[in-house]
């Protein structure tokens, strides 16, 4: 069923035991204490931002029950069917935010988070757009605060700008590359792999998927250097 009315969806996201609905009052409230709503709190925590309509979420719920899954995306329709979608699943590891990636050191407190996703982000073309890019430094300074020490962040797009773009963004903050490919699906990283509505939607039209896998830079700690 396609969900047209804003008001109704905005209804059964605030009152589904699923989804945190972060207001001026409670935005601060999970801070710190996500995985205390799993029932394997000692998992790593990866968060996917943008999830949309939650294919991915749903996938990897399942396929990693070692892993607590968390989805953050703003805009109320396509989180109500990534929502449902998490609820047939039953998995116990899968919660969702409707919150925007801008709050995010307001909802995570810094090194919560193992890993982020970025899958498919919106690439604003338009110069004037830049800052608005999910990958521009700006957000890298917010994911680097929430990442643990050891964390890492994965990008996937269709978008040869946006990831050149990246490229640039995460080279100039000083991110490391740790696995790149300009063709995901026909790379040695193809086999783990799980894929998002918009991947399936890009390659079944033959256009090959930008993927790549960087960890902020982290300083040595006084008097550790080599
Ligand atoms: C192009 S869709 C991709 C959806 C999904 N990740 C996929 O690959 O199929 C991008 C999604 O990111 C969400 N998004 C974009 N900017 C966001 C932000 N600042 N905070 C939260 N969600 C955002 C959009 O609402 C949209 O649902």
């Amino acid at each position: 069923m396609r969900l047209r009315r804003k008001p109704e969806a905005k209804q059964m996201l605030m009152e589904h035991p699923l989804v945190f609905t972060p207001t001026d009052e409670t935005k601060g409230e999970m801070r710190g204490k996500w995985r205390s709503l799993f029932p394997h709190p000692e998992h790593p925590l990866y968060v996917e931002l943008g999830t949309g309509k939650g294919q991915f979420l749903a996938k990897a719920s399942g396929l990693r029950p070692d892993i607590n899954w968390i989805g953050v995306e703003r805009i109320e329709e396509p989180l109500l069917q990534a929502v449902r979608k998490g609820e047939a699943t039953q998995n116990a590891n899968l919660r969702y935010i409707w919150a925007d990636v801008e709050g995010l050191t307001e909802l995570f407190a810094p090194g919560e988070v193992d890993r982020i996703y970025l899958h498919f982000s919106d690439p604003w073309p338009k110069k004037r757009h830049t800052k608005r890019r999910l990958t521009h430094r700006r957000f890298l300074d917010l994911y680097k605060q929430v990442l643990a020490p050891t964390g890492d962040l994965i990008l996937k797009t269709d978008s040869v700008s946006l990831f050149d773009f990246s490229l640039e963004e995460f080279r100039e903050q000083g991110w490391e590359v740790i696995e790149l490919s300009r063709d995901l699906h026909h790379s040695p990283y193809a086999g783990n792999n799980i894929t998002t509505e918009y991947e399936d939607k890009f390659s079944s039209r033959g256009m090959p998927i930008h993927y790549v896998r960087v960890a902020p830079h982290q300083t040595q700690p006084a008097g550790t250097e080599n």
